[in-house]
């Protein structure tokens, strides 16, 4: 069963009441972030229960010892873990001296209200202490999307039932560690904490990345709207500062307080002087003040969703879903910074190690390139192109040479950090991916120049690689591609995997195609590159010929592209049929089960199919689709989307809306019992293609922006808005009409059910 608490609402994610069993997935659910940084909702007060207390920083990571069972060469050196960062919200409270701990206390009226439309979080409630003592709670808390450095919470505490002392002690904690460490060591080294007047501070750095960290309070408190003066007493530990209020209320008076935390890294400021940036950004705040701060949170919020939102009518669950997905989307990246990605945890939790996958390519780029401006995408490119020569030597490290490169599945900096070696070695349809988002980005926003300024360059490399790993196989006469895993992790070491080839194909085609316009076009570049690459005519020449005789397994009795060599020898079962207990079979099944077994983990020859809709028929999909989807399990996030955009465009609405409602509500309603270790970030950007590629058939092949709308019945209508090469549109689909608005000055030339017109 899934766990079904969270209270349906356009705009809001709700809790009400108070359930131990649901803190780990609310501290999920209810994160906040703004792509510089993000937050756990962990409480602010002090919680003795089971808890994983998260803030995460952008780009810092630590570089953790591998743990296999067997060393083989080429396996990397460490797995990236992001990194559980310093605890910059925390707040103990003390009421007559006893402290107030949610899991000790009796807790009524808990509600708590992540407000998409604004971008805050809010918590309340009444708490009765062992000593008798009420009070009641409210919290607000942001992650500043004006002063990116800056998060702020507001903590009000009133006495509800006694005369005494509430103590307040704002503090900052550095002594923390990752659940997720191999073994259990600390990361950080704490530097100092410490204070200056009434600026708390504590500075870390990252045992062997050094990056360096300085987060820093100051606290204002206030009763009825009073600004009070308060002295403090100071609370140093080894790794920990704290700051301790006492305050003597009536019954009835509410103390307030707003805490304002300063994050700044090292790489943004430098090394040796973090604290005067931090003070800078606490100065700003304080100067600010809480509300006009919030203010300017609501007005980036409201920017955001101008372009971002989609309303859904007639069903409140698949509306909230839908704005959960984006609001989340865009709290983890916002394309400020191309050192930065999108990991498929974001800022919400541990698991995953490492920031970087395909995913980033495959699903989340088309939602960027839709909904921002187009440097959001082109930052998300170039942080491909500025590890090229990690490519290069990823590459290298497997044996392959002369500039090939090899895009790491898993990474933080450009280097493969993940040690699984059917992942690390085998699962190369990832680099595929990387020249899949530039034909994406060229395609949807008309710019050429990317190619010739970066992407020829990661072309050449990517090629050069699927040429030399590409086999001749001279039974066949023909390429094959051996030893992969797809993207269906549930089949490893297999020989021609059919999107795994058809890729590399592509890839190859493509970027001869390119570099023969660059020829042409853009002679200059054309030298420059050749120069820098040294590629030889003998090298495009093998290129062709491996385009040309590149195997694809198919079996001619079906008609159907096979997932790899020899799928058919499989016993193939439909998984509706196994017994419910038996999933997820990667919990239930033994490894070698799940091997041998015909099951598939996420879309694969699907995706194949998904990415390039263009080169097959109707029939042809439907074809595949009716083979390989009754045998997919969906146990990866990123396979529900594929599917229902899948459905949609072969006008199987029901079952399109089955597979939208597992996308959208995916955490929310925590379909896989695993919502507690953190949101599925980049699947999100699957939730948004369900319905704008899924619904409405938006599709941007061969330079020609296309709608084919479809509505499930269970809507009374949809809209959403795209940016397209400098105008943006408006599609509304309701069971009686389809309206597509331009909203700019900018005529677009559009294909409309099959039809073509200028909008
Ligand atoms: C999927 C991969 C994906 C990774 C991170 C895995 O479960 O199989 O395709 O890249 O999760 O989202």
């Amino acid at each position: 069963m899934n766990i079904q608490y969270i209270i349906p609402h356009e705009w809001s994610i709700i809790e009400e009441g108070f359930d131990k069993n649901n803190v780990g997935s609310s501290e999920s659910i209810f994160s906040i972030g703004n792509g510089y940084m993000g937050q756990r909702a962990n409480f602010e007060e002090t919680y003795s229960g089971k808890s994983l207390q998260g803030s995460y920083i952008g780009g810092i990571y630590y570089p953790d010892k591998t743990r296999v069972g067997w060393w083989k060469n080429g396996y990397p050196e460490y797995f990236a873990k992001v990194l559980n960062a310093p605890n910059w919200i925390g707040i103990d409270i003390k009421i007559n001296g006893q402290t107030l701990d949610l899991n000790t206390c009796e807790v009524s009226n808990l509600r708590r209200e992540l407000n998409m439309k604004e971008g805050w979080l809010c918590r309340s409630f009444t708490a009765k202490l062992a000593n008798g003592n009420q009070i009641s709670v409210e919290s607000l808390r942001f992650i500043s999307f004006k002063i990116k450095e800056l998060g702020v919470v507001q903590y009000e505490v009133k006495a509800l039932n006694f005369k005494g002392t509430i103590e307040f002690n704002p503090y900052l904690d550095a002594g923390i560690k990752n659940h997720d460490a191999n073994y259990d060591e600390y990361f950080w080294k704490i530097l100092g904490v410490g204070n200056d007047d009434k600026v708390g501070f504590a500075c870390s750095e990252t045992f062997k990345t050094e990056f360096r960290v300085c987060t820093a309070m100051q606290n204002v408190f206030y009763t009825n709207d009073t600004e009070i003066q308060s002295d403090f007493e100071i609370q140093k530990e080894e790794k920990k500062i704290g700051f301790k209020y006492q305050f003597n209320v009536v019954q009835n008076q509410t103390i307030i307080l707003h805490k304002y935390a300063a994050v700044v890294q090292s790489m943004n400021h430098p090394k040796d002087d973090l604290l005067a940036p931090a003070k800078k950004v606490l100065a700003e705040g304080v100067a600010l003040g809480f509300e006009n701060l919030l203010e300017e949170q609501k007005k980036a919020w409201n920017e955001i969703w101008e372009t971002a939102d989609i309303v859904i009518e007639g069903d409140v669950k698949a509306q909230q879903a839908i704005r959960f997905n984006i609001f989340q989307l865009n709290q983890t990246y916002t394309g400020d910074d191309a050192r930065l990605n999108i990991g498929p945890k974001g800022f919400t939790g541990e698991k995953y190690g490492g920031s970087t996958y395909w995913d980033t390519e495959a699903y989340c780029i088309p939602f960027y390139l839709s909904t921002k401006d187009k440097h959001v995408a082109e930052n998300l490119l170039k942080y491909r192109y500025n590890q090229l020569d990690r490519a290069v030597e990823n590459a290298g490290k497997l044996g392959f040479t002369n500039g090939a490169a090899l895009y790491p599945m898993v990474t933080m900096n450009g280097e493969e950090c993940h040690n699984e070696w059917e992942i690390t070695f085998e699962e190369i349809h990832r680099n595929g991916a990387m020249i899949y988002a530039i034909y994406n980005y060229v395609n949807y926003t008309g710019d050429y120049t990317y190619i010739p300024k970066y992407g020829m360059e990661v072309m050449i490399g990517v090629a050069r690689f699927w040429a030399q790993r590409a086999t001749f196989s001279k039974d066949k006469n023909q390429y094959v591609i051996l030893g992969v895993t797809g993207p269906n992790e549930y089949e490893n070491n297999v020989n021609n995997n059919f999107y795994t080839n058809y890729l590399a194909q592509w890839c190859l085609r493509f970027a001869k195609e390119n570099l023969e316009h660059l020829q042409s076009d853009y002679a200059e570049d054309y030298h420059r590159i050749i120069a820098k690459t040294g590629l030889t005519s003998t090298e495009t020449t093998q290129w062709k010929e491996v385009i040309e005789k590149m195997y694809l397994p198919k079996s001619e009795k079906l008609d159907i592209f096979l997932q790899q060599d020899g799928f058919l020898d499989k016993e193939i079962i439909p998984a509706d049929q196994l017994p419910k207990e038996q999933r997820p079979l990667n919990q239930k099944w033994s490894w070698d089960r799940i091997l041998r077994s015909c099951y598939i983990k996420q879309a694969d020859t699907l995706q194949g199919m998904y990415f390039f809709e263009n080169h097959f028929d109707s029939d042809t999909l439907e074809r595949h689709f009716d083979f390989y989807e009754p045998i997919t399990v969906h146990e990866s996030s990123l396979s529900p989307c594929v599917h229902s955009i899948i459905a949609s465009k072969l006008n199987r609405v029901d079952k399109a809306y089955e597979f939208y409602l597992r996308t959208a509500r995916l955490d929310l309603d925590d379909y896989n019992h695993e919502v507690h270790e953190g949101l599925h970030i980049t699947s999100m950007a699957g939730t948004w293609l369900s319905v704008v590629q899924g619904f409405g058939g938006m599709r941007n092949f061969d330079n020609q922006l296309a709608f084919n709308p479809i509505i499930p019945k269970q809507w009374k209508s949809y809209s959403f808005k795209i940016n397209y090469r400098g105008s943006t549109l408006q599609m509304y689909k309701s069971h009686e009409a389809t309206q597509l608005l331009n909203l700019t000055e900018k005529s677009v030339e559009i294909t409309l059910n099959g039809k073509k017109m200028i909008v």
